[in-house]
C-alpha cells in the first residue's frame, strides 16, 4: 500500500522494544476455529493470512484466565503453560509475516454460560440465565494472579504481547460500572475502588512479564447497561416514573 492519504497510518513505530511495520492493529474476534479439527492449523492458516495482509498487530480473541472465566465449558483458556505453548506454531506463523500477535486475556465474569459463573455482585444479566456467584476478596486476588500467569504463559509461547479485556460487559467492566458493582468493600463504591481491579491486573501482568511485553487494555467508551429493573408493582403503588436514561 503507498497511497500518501495514509502515509501516517502505514509508517513505523516504536512500542517499547518492538517495531511496528505500521499503526494498524486487527481487532480481537473469537472465530472457535479451536474446536475444530486440526485447531492448531486451522488457526495458524487464519492469522497467517492477516498477517500477510500487513496489520501490524494481531489480537487474539479472547482466552479465559481459569475455568471461571470461560465463556462456554468449550472456551479457550490460557491457564495452563502446556497448552499454551501448543499456540506457538501461530506465533511462528505471524512473525514470519513480519507481524506481532497479542493473546487476547477475557474473563466472561456474569456473561459465561454455565452454574457457577461469577461477578463483582450476584445480579444476573438479561441475556444470561445464569446468575453469577459474588466474587469473595480471596477470589479476586486469585484472578489477579491468574490474569498475570495468563499472561507469562502467553509469553512463554511466543506471543508479543497481550490484551487486557477491560470491556463490552466481561468481568473487568463489571468492577467498573456502578450498575453490576454493589460491594461494599474496597473493590466496589468511589471510581478508584472499582477500578481497583483493572488497575491491579495491569500491575500484576507487568510486574510477572517484564518491561518487554506489550500490554494493551481495551475499554468501553460508554457504558450502556441498564440498571436492574426494579419489582413490578401491585395495582395499588402509585405511577413508576420513566427508566433512568442509561449513565455514560
Ligand atoms: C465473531 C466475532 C467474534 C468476536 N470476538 C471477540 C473477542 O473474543 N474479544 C473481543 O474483545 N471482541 C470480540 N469481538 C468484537 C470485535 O472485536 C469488534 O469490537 C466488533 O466486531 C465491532 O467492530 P466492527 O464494527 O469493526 O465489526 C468479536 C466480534 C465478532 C464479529
Amino acid at each position: 500500500m503507498s497511497d500518501r492519504r495514509f502515509e501516517k497510518l502505514l509508517s513505523p513505530i516504536r512500542a517499547g522494544v518492538h517495531d511496528l511495520r505500521n499503526r494498524v492493529i486487527m481487532g480481537s474476534m473469537h472465530t472457535r476455529l479451536e474446536t475444530e479439527t486440526n485447531g492448531i492449523e486451522r488457526q495458524v492458516a487464519f492469522y497467517r493470512e492477516r498477517a500477510h495482509g500487513e496489520a501490524a498487530v494481531i489480537v487474539t480473541g479472547g482466552f479465559a484466565p481459569n475455568a471461571e472465566g470461560m465463556f462456554d465449558p468449550e472456551g479457550p483458556r490460557l491457564d495452563d503453560p502446556q497448552q499454551a505453548l501448543s499456540l506457538k506454531p501461530i506465533c511462528d506463523a505471524v512473525h514470519q509475516e513480519g507481524s506481532l500477535i497479542c493473546a487476547q486475556i477475557c474473563h466472561a465474569g456474569r456473561y459465561a454460560k454455565f452454574e457457577g459463573c461469577v461477578a463483582p455482585s450476584p445480579i444476573r444479566t438479561p441475556i444470561n440465565r445464569y446468575s453469577p456467584r459474588e466474587m469473595s476478596e480471596q477470589d479476586i486476588l486469585h484472578t489477579i494472579e491468574d490474569f498475570a500467569q495468563a499472561a507469562l504463559n502467553a509469553q512463554s509461547a511466543g506471543f508479543d504481547g497481550v490484551e487486557i479485556m477491560g470491556s463490552e460487559g466481561y468481568l473487568i467492566n463489571e468492577f467498573t460500572v456502578t450498575h453490576t458493582n454493589k460491594r461494599e468493600d474496597e473493590w466496589g463504591g468511589s471510581a478508584d475502588n472499582r477500578h481497583r481491579f483493572a488497575v491491579e491486573i495491569v500491575r500484576a501482568v507487568r510486574d510477572r512479564c517484564g518491561p518487554d511485553l506489550l500490554v494493551i487494555y481495551r475499554i468501553s467508551a460508554a457504558d450502556l447497561s441498564r440498571a436492574a429493573r426494579p419489582p413490578k408493582r401491585s395495582p395499588r403503588s402509585p405511577a413508576r416514573s420513566r427508566p433512568p436514561a442509561p449513565t455514560f
